[in-house]
């Protein structure tokens, strides 16, 4: 199980995840919703250690993490995606996740697991890219790839490390109408393992009544609502975001125009403070 208790940065005098006391069970997908800079890709950062918390803890399975690296953490079991900037440019598509197959092994990740030859490594590797449909990519250099399948690969790595936890940042943002559906079936399977802990930052809230198991909504920094699906947008927290925003994203993601229908600034969203 990962909890964080009281959880807390602060950049200067903003504090961007404020006492975050939270846990999520192994067999649980919870969603994690909230306005633009609620702080939701902060408490990732400060979960998976690119982040130094100001105050609090992160634990998984009773054991501190908090003044762990991220490197550590990973090891430990959290699997956040990776930076494309930690892969080789030039290498292959095929190459990196065998690489990333590779050291996930080396690290002691999948203990159950022996990669005794080559043949197996790329085995596994070919398998995680059909998973993510990248097969026809597998010879590419990274370097080359258009956004959405650099987006896929992200989840291809984190495929590989085969983590007890899988965070997920928007993960079809920038993503084409028939290549999200990709990832959301991977989702989908990945939920179908009981011993996985399974954490999704999404906007768009069809996606969110399906998939999740419990909502979590950030505001401000601050969890304000917890709950089962149905109750978490049903109240009036969620229900506030939906009004004046276009109807298919209750918070709108990070590469959302506003809705052609509204004034440049005529959403509000749950941030707004107004009183
Ligand atoms: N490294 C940083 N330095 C200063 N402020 C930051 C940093 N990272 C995030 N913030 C601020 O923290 C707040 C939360 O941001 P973020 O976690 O990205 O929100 P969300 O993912 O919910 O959209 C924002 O006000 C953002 O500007
Ligand atoms: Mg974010």
């Amino acid at each position: 199980m990962l909890e964080t208790e009281d959880l807390t940065i602060r950049f200067g005098g903003h504090v961007a995840v404020n006492a975050v006391t939270c846990r999520f069970e192994p067999g649980t997908l919870t969603a994690i919703v909230g306005p633009n800079g609620a702080g939701k890709t902060t408490y990732f950062n400060l979960i998976s250690g690119q982040l130094k918390a100001s105050s609090g803890r992160v634990l998984l399975n009773g054991r501190e993490l908090s003044s762990l690296p991220a490197s550590a953490r990973t090891r430990a079991g959290l699997g956040r995606a990776f930076q494309l900037t930690n892969l080789f440019p030039n290498l292959s598509v095929l190459e990196n996740v065998r690489l990333a197959v590779q050291a996930a092994h080396r690290i002691g990740l999948n203990l159950w697991r022996i990669w005794s030859d080559q043949r197996e490594l790329t085995q596994r590797a070919l398998e995680i890219l059909e998973s993510v449909a990248l097969l026809d990519r597998q010879g590419m250099p990274v370097a080359g790839l258009p956004h959405g399948d650099q987006r896929k690969l992200e989840v291809a790595l984190l495929m590989a490390l085969d983590p007890q936890v899988y965070m997920f940042d928007e993960p079809t943002a920038g993503m084409s109408h028939d290549e999200a559906p990709v990832i959301l079936d991977l989702i989908r399977r990945l939920k179908q393992d009981r011993s996985k802990t399974i954490l999704l930052v999404e906007h768009k809230m069809d996606v969110v009544r399906e998939l999740a198991d419990r909502i979590i909504v950030l505001t401000n920094g601050q969890l304000v609502a917890d709950g089962e699906p149905a109750e978490v947008i049903a109240s009036p927290v969620v229900q506030e975001a939906y009004l004046g925003l276009a109807p298919q994203g209750a918070f709108g993601s990070t590469d959302a125009r506003p809705h052609p229908g509204l004034p440049p600034s005529g959403g509000r969203s749950l941030g707004d403070t107004a009183p």
